[in-house]
């Protein structure tokens, strides 16, 4: 099939369904209103009028729930592929098996950069987000990673940013923190593992986390280790499906680090970027040719996902704290991260309402160089959509950067340009991609974009097990995945 098979999909129908409803309504009720109809059994016909109306509305509601359930299901294109209307069933697998990949920094349109065959097979037989996947605020990498394995905001799960102090103890989180008090909620590995069922990560923030049923089984979780090549993380994770059926993990996760660490280095349209892409639609091809070889890839749900996107810094989009001394003084040991998530922790005696308001005095004076491009914010006082306000852990005082800027403390040598990502999760740039490939997804779908909080209960319903509460709609997988009537 060629790759341009996608740009003929369609966007599933917006369509009415209550129009649809009321010419069926129509259809059904004109029958009985039969002008020839004799005037002696005006009572008779009055009842069985009645009688076929009840009928007749009672079919029309009972269609009307099965046309809802269906419609919910968004609608492929033209091809067979609209045809499917249920979940394939499996062929080798004696259960479902879910791998969850993520390519760091995958800012959507990523996937247009360059010729990248093996994520587009995954495209056209599979589910996209069809804008993209909406990371949660701050659009960083350890947040957002585990706020896909939890269905949480940051601000539930604990890991409020890529490093951070607990207020309570003065303790530091830093990316290497694996003690149980700092990650909060149930990763999908542990409700797996909750299950009496087998999960494997090859690498994901938090994975080493020893929490309820789940022990990082030596084997089956790997501790971080960046320089594992990729092609060994691929095999590994291929040599799982040579296990006796039973054995094969139905959870897996594996990581890749590229194409962030080259996007913070050059910015979203930096060759190596491409390159990059490259490189990991490469690994998507040995993938699908290894479970291919196995027998097992129709039967294997593979979601591929980024955490967040990338946009362009440059120098001159610099805003400097030591710039607003003459309204007040910020020193660096209030300071818990500066960009793009300017977070400040007053000590005790200075009111951070009082801070802020001085802060942003100082930012719209004119006076601040690009001060009109940083606003801060009382956390509480943040828009509700970010929620990030409710934990200790998030400074009492948050700062937004427009797209692309940055703040530092002081003026210093200038840098090169580069690319940075954790902005405002409204920013298109800070989208990243999801696509779902398996039984459950239904060929050449797009849906609209969706935040990755609901990654986990579109998990759980795959696995048909119970997930913990969490911040996604229980509704949600409906609207994506095709209904199961199989028991597996
Ligand atoms: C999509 O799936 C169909 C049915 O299995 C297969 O024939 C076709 O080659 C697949 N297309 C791509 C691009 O892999
Ligand atoms: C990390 O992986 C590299 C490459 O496989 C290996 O040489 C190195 O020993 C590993 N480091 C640790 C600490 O395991
Ligand atoms: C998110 O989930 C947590 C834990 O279930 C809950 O306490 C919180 O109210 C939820 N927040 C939102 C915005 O749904
Ligand atoms: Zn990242």
């Amino acid at each position: 099939m060629g790759s341009d098979s996608v740009s003929t999909s369609t966007k599933p129908p917006q369509g009415d369904p209550s129009a649809s409803l009321l010419s069926l309504n129509a259809g059904s009720l004109s029958d009985p209103s039969n002008p020839h109809q004799k005037n002696t059994a005006n009572s008779v016909i009055f009842t069985s009028l009645i009688l076929v109306t009840c009928i007749a509305l009672a079919a029309a509601s009972a269609f009307s729930f099965l046309f809802f359930s269906f419609s919910s299901v968004p609608r492929t294109d033209s091809s067979s592929a609209s045809l499917q209307t249920t979940s394939r069933s499996l062929t080798k697998l004696n259960h479902p098996v879910v791998l969850l990949i993520s390519s760091d920094g995958f800012r959507f349109g990523y996937q247009f950069k360059t010729h990248t065959p093996n994520i587009h097979r995954l495209i056209v037989n599979g589910t996209e987000a069809e804008t993209g996947l909406i990371p949660v605020f701050p659009t960083l990498t350890f947040p957002n990673h585990y706020s896909i394995v939890t269905g949480l905001y940051p601000a539930h799960h604990g890991i409020i940013n890529n490093y951070f102090d607990d207020p309570k103890t003065g303790e530091v989180f830093t990316m290497a923190s694996h003690e149980p008090k700092w990650w909060l909620g149930e990763p999908l590995w542990e409700t797996v593992a909750n299950h009496g069922l087998k999960a494997a990560t090859y690498f994901w923030p938090g994975s080493e986390v020893h929490k309820g049923s789940w022990t990082c089984p030596p084997g089956f979780c790997k501790f971080y280790n960046g320089s594992v090549p990729f092609d060994e993380r691929v095999d590994t994770v291929l040599s799982y499906f040579d296990l006796p059926a039973s054995e094969i993990p139905v959870f897996m996760t594996l990581y890749f680090e590229d194409p962030d660490h080259q996007g913070h280095n050059v910015g979203p349209d930096g060759p190596e970027i491409t390159e990059a892409v490259a490189g990991i639609d490469r690994m998507i091809g040995k993938l699908i040719d290894g479970l291919e070889k196995r027998g097992v890839f129709e039967d294997v749900t593979i979601i591929m996902v980024g955490d967040h996107g990338m946009v362009g810094t440059c120098d001159k989009r610099l805003i400097f704290l030591d710039d607003l001394a003459p309204w007040i003084d910020i020193p660096a040991d209030w300071v818990q991260s500066y960009t793009p998530l300017l977070a400040i922790r007053p000590p005790p005696g200075f009111a951070p309402s009082d801070v802020v308001a001085k802060m942003n005095e100082g930012l719209r004076s004119g006076k601040v160089q690009n001060g009109k491009n940083l606003k801060v914010y009382l956390k509480e006082k943040l828009p509700s959509r970010l929620h990030y306000a409710a934990s200790a852990r998030i400074p009492p005082i948050i700062g937004m950067l427009d797209e692309g800027f940055k703040v530092e403390q002081k003026r210093t040598e200038g840098q090169e340009c580069g690319g940075a990502h954790g902005y405002d999760n409204a920013l298109f740039s800070m989208r990243t991609i999801f696509i779902g490939h398996g039984p459950r997804f239904a060929r050449g779908q797009k849906v609209p974009s969706f935040e990755n909080v609901q990654i986990y209960n579109l998990v759980t319903s795959i696995l048909n097990i119970q997930g913990a509460p969490n911040n996604g709609s229980v509704s949600f997988p409906s609207t994506v995945l095709l209904p199961n009537p199989h028991k597996f």
